[in-house]
């Protein structure tokens, strides 16, 4: 996971309490608007109190500002749903990310606990959970910052879904990723991630089910699933558990 010496964050006198505490929070640099910028991620507020991330080694420097609202809900052909199950009391993420697929999880009314790694990644999440609308995410989606492998192994009581949403790494001549994925990939870059060891965590910690998901040209994780959903680009793996 990339350094937070490589994050800055621009101080704005419109935010200055929301400004120092993400300094405090993160332990991130403060710079000021005249200050030649020199870091590689800048965290900014707009006038709408949203907080969004730049990427300074971007050809264009525009900010990106994480948004948690309701995809559409299609109950027949909804991979993701279908993967995890319509009436799961309790599912934990282990991969928020930007908390898209944990807010997808959320809008049809079950608890997701959501796990993010990266500090970073977590305020902006964070922060567009406290400006999202939707009622039904916002009760059910709680949004933690850390590592999910610490996470289970503390859990008191097992899950009854994990869900887990490793980055894949690119395929050779594929179509460059879009902005978010883009963002998410260089800011975890030199991660040794063992999604494996999470896997075989996971399958020790839920009482019904994990689901992995994967793009169409990888292999499974792991052997052992039993079925998969899938989509144009992704399929979701789902191991039975009986823990
Ligand atoms: C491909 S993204 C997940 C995208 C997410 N499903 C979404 O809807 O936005 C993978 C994310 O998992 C996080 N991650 C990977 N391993 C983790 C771990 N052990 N604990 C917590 N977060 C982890 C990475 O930091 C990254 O943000």
């Amino acid at each position: 996971m990339l350094s937070l010496d490589a994050f800055n964050l621009l101080l704005d006198p419109e935010h200055e309490h929301a400004c120092q505490q993400l300094i405090q929070d993160l332990g991130i640099a403060p710079v000021s608007p005249s200050t030649d910028l020199t870091c590689r991620f800048l965290l900014i507020f707009d006038h709408q109190s949203r907080l969004g991330l730049i990427d300074c080694e971007a050809d264009r420097r525009r900010p990106y500002y994480p948004e948690i609202s309701a995809r559409r809900q299609n109950q027949g052909i909804d991979p993701l749903m279908r993967a995890i199950g319509h009436r799961a009391n309790l599912v934990v993420d282990c991969t928020g990310g930007w908390g898209i697929d944990a807010a997808h999880i959320a809008a049809h009314e079950i608890p997701v606990v959501a796990v993010e790694q990266q500090p970073v990644v977590h305020a902006l999440v964070k922060n567009a959970l406290n400006r999202c609308d939707n009622d039904k995410i916002t009760k059910n989606l709680s949004w933690l910052q850390g590592n999910s492998i610490e996470y289970l192994e503390k859990m008191n009581s097992a899950a009854e879904v994990i869900y887990i949403d490793p980055m894949y790494p690119p395929r050779p001549g594929s179509a460059a990723p879009k902005k978010p994925l883009k963002l998410l990939q260089a800011m975890s870059a030199g991660d040794q991630q063992d999604h494996v060891a999470l896997l075989k965590l996971a399958l020790r910690s839920a009482s019904r089910r994990v689901v992995v998901k994967r793009p169409h040209y990888a292999a499974p994780l792991l052997p052992g699933k039993t079925g998969s959903t899938e989509s144009k680009l992704v399929r979701f793996d789902i191991y039975p558990t009986s823990s």
